[in-house]
């Protein structure tokens, strides 16, 4: 909370006129002479600071100079409101106090490469670009934390360790759990569905886990998602909810995150044009339009990067696919016949699931679709894929005590975020990445 006592420079409109203290960060300084500027960083916000010879304090006027990049200060001074600022008010600097004088700051205003960025991750969070990122991120936390609670789901924490893989078993993270093992929990959504059998409409939210080999702009080892699952619900309402998710973050961001996406120089024109309805094709559908495009690929393939920048291209906004083969999707959806069906017991060709797709190349940020609730057909399909039949009994409980339609998905945080900030790779969307090569800092 902002109190006149604990002033900071998001909020300083507030203190217009007033001498106030703010604690922060140089972030940079030039002198001419008399008068000598000071750009302070403090985590909400930069102003500019101006020290003029005798209207400063003197000790703090001459001890400018030692000032380097990132030193701590506790600056006092005048705020007053100054047109030509971008954030429209400059502080007429009364006095500066150094609380340490950083030693020499390896990240400079000129370029870097990322490599070496990366490995100053614990820094480069505070410069511009990442901050404002990181700012849109926390707020989409906010956005989906209101639409779900809006809406009334509940939310339902699944566990991090588990015996049972979700995602298939070659991206699994393991781990020695006491006498037997365990894994990073690939998805939270089985026991979403427990949950939604429990709650009726839930909603499962925290860091899930992959073994991803892929060097790709798209790809973590570490991703945050939100997993919605609701009782009596088919695929078409995965689409319906899907779609209002999205609108709703996108038009959250554009009404709480102005400056950030200034900063970002995201093109908000196209962030204003994501508004429902959102195409929703087939797979079969989708392949023709590949074709036309030329990326062509046979039926029973899995769409790779150019093909979910092809369609992203097509309709220039999200849009749905449904209707996957089966055989390339999870042990755990229901399946079709026909391309446009509804389920059937078994063997049909038609995955009942449905993936969004965002323009610009950022790719599949949801994921999800109506899940078996046969007992039977559910334990062969466990069995097909050379699972454990033992570890999945209190999943197929779930069809054995009160069974019943029911559908869900996967939005990736990650992926959502650098859509919306539009920046190029989804290890600039959080905070501390991890990647197949990156695990420090
Ligand atoms: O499509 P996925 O694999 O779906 C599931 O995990 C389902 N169990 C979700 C459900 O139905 N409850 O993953 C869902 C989303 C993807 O669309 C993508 O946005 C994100 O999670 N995702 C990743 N994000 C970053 N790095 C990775 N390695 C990701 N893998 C998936
Ligand atoms: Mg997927």
């Amino acid at each position: 909370m902002t109190t006149a006592a604990n002033p900071r420079i998001g909020t300083i409109s507030q203190f217009d006129g007033q001498t106030i203290t703010l604690n922060g960060w140089v972030f940079n300084k030039r002198s001419s002479g008399k008068i000598k500027f000071l750009m302070l960083r403090d985590g909400s916000g930069i102003i500019q600071g101006v020290l003029v010879k005798g209207e400063c304090n003197d000790a703090a006027f001459e001890g400018f100079d030692a000032l380097t990049q990132e030193s701590s200060v506790v600056v006092t001074g005048k705020v007053r409101a100054e047109p030509r600022s971008k954030i429209g008010y400059e502080l007429t600097v009364l006095d500066v106090k150094p609380v340490q004088i950083a030693d020499a700051y390896p990240i400079s205003p000129k370029d870097h490469g990322v490599e070496f960025l990366m490995e100053n991750r614990h820094l480069w969070i505070r410069s511009q670009r990442q901050w404002a990122a990181l700012r849109v991120r926390s707020e989409i936390f906010f956005a989906i934390q209101d639409f779900f609670r809006t809406r009334g789901f509940i939310r339902f924490d699944p566990p991090i360790l588990s015996a049972t893989s979700c995602e298939g078993t070659s991206t699994l993270f393991q781990t020695p759990y006491f006498d037997e093992k365990a894994f990073l929990t690939q998805s939270g959504q089985l026991y979403g569905e427990a949950g939604a059998f429990a709650f009726g409409n839930i909603y499962t939210f925290g860091p899930t886990f992959r073994a991803e080999k892929s060097k790709t702009r798209k790809h973590l080892t570490e991703f945050w998602m939100v997993e919605p699952e609701m009782a009596f619900a088919k695929l078409n309402d995965v689409m319906d909810l899907g779609e209002a998710f999205v609108c709703h973050i996108v038009k959250h961001c554009l009404d709480h995150c102005q400056k950030e996406l200034v900063i970002l120089e995201r093109n908000q024109k196209e962030l204003e044009t994501i508004v429902a309805p959102f195409p929703r094709i087939t797979y079969d559908e989708a392949l023709k339009i590949l074709e036309k495009r030329g990326h062509a690929i046979p039926w029973g393939e899995d769409f790779g990067a150019p093909h979910e920048t092809a369609l992203g291209e097509e309709f220039g906004k999200p849009v749905f696919i449904h209707h996957f083969p089966s055989s390339i999707k999870a042990f755990y959806f229901k399946n079709a016949d026909d391309p446009n069906g509804e389920g059937v017991d078994h063997d049909g060709k038609y995955a009942l699931g449905a993936d969004l797709i965002a323009p610009f190349g950022y790719g599949e940020i949801i994921g999800g679709g109506q899940r078996e609730d046969k007992v039977d057909v559910l334990e062969r399909r466990i069995k097909e894929h050379g699972l454990n039949l033992k570890d999945y009994q209190w999943y197929l409980d779930l069809r054995r005590f009160g069974s019943a339609p029911h559908a869900g998905f996967g939005l990736g945080v990650e992926r959502t975020v650098a859509w919306v900030t539009g920046v190029e790779h989804v290890r600039e969307t959080i905070p501390f990445p991890r990647m197949i090569n990156t695990i420090r800092p």
